[in-house]
């Protein structure tokens, strides 16, 4: 795993598991409307399904993932997790996955840690698309991604269970010309 520390303008970015304990985190994630959207994530979520994600993440030995906490600047709180998976060095390509805590929903957050984690893989990792997969339906998650340019490539159907129901999740990407085009961010 990568370890990483990002100054942002209202937010900082650094990895989670450095600064982020198993109850702290399920006490923020065990959220039913947080987690709607969320196949990866259980409802109810327990101290034992975070300590195994944590333990998980620790166990991340090569640079395939950034697993990062998005924290205040002023106030030092945790706002939620932006993490880039399945890195591809070769194909130049990376997943970008984020939540924050619902008392943080609509402030920007999200956003500013989005673009700064894109920022670091266009600008450091030197990929070339990153991609991303949401529900459908999750119309915040998806207003997100395409004001910050993502295009909807196509709709995976009934690629994902999601709390025992099959789901069709939508597959965005954002190239780096079209990063390039807008001056970055
Ligand atoms: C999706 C999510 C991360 C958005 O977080 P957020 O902190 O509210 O997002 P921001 O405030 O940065 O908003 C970014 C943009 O999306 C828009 N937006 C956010 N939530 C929205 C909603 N529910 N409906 C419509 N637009 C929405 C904002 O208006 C903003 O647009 P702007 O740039 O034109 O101002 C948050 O709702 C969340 O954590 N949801 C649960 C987890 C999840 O679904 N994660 C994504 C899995 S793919």
């Amino acid at each position: 795993m990568r370890e990483l520390l990002l100054k942002g303008k209202r937010i900082y970015l650094q990895t989670l598991t450095t600064k982020v304990d198993a109850k702290t985190l399920q006490e923020n994630i065990n959220d039913i409307e947080q987690t709607k959207y969320m196949h990866e994530v259980p409802y109810p979520y327990t101290l034992e399904d975070a300590e195994s994600y944590l333990k998980y993440l620790n166990s991340i030995s090569d640079d395939s993932s950034i697993e990062l906490g998005i924290f205040d600047n002023f106030t030092d709180e945790f706002v939620g997790v932006v993490a880039l998976n399945n890195i591809d060095y070769k194909y130049e390509n990376g997943e970008i996955g984020y939540w924050t805590r619902k008392k943080f929903w609509k402030k920007g957050y999200a956003k500013e840690a989005v673009q700064m984690l894109i920022k670091y893989a266009f600008q450091e990792l030197k990929l070339v698309r990153i991609y991303a997969t949401l529900q459908k339906g999750n119309t915040g998650s998806l207003a997100l991604l395409t004001n910050l340019g993502f295009q909807v490539e196509g709709l995976m159907r009934k690629s994902v269970k999601n709390k025992g129901k099959l789901v069709d999740r939508y597959i965005c990407s954002l190239l780096i010309e079209e990063y390039e085009l807008k001056k970055g961010f």
